[in-house]
């Protein structure tokens, strides 16, 4: 599964890196940033509740 963020859409909620930190960080922005393309298979579930809780459905699954 590769993981994205659309820095376009966003705002910095930092629910992404609270549910997932193994691949989701801050930039010195205040910006969500991906750690991985790819995310193992373990964390699957994890990313997708990141996803799922991202207020600007920013982050984009595939
Ligand atoms: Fe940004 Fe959404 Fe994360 S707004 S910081 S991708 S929760």
């Amino acid at each position: 599964m590769h993981v994205s963020i659309d820095h376009d859409l966003c705002q910095g909620h930092a629910r992404c890196w609270e549910i997932c930190p193994e691949v989701f960080e801050l930039d010195d922005e205040g910006s969500g940033r991906t750690l991985v393309d790819e995310v193992p298979a373990e964390l699957g579930e994890r990313v997708q509740e990141a996803a799922d809780n991202c207020p600007e459905r920013a982050i984009t699954l595939h």
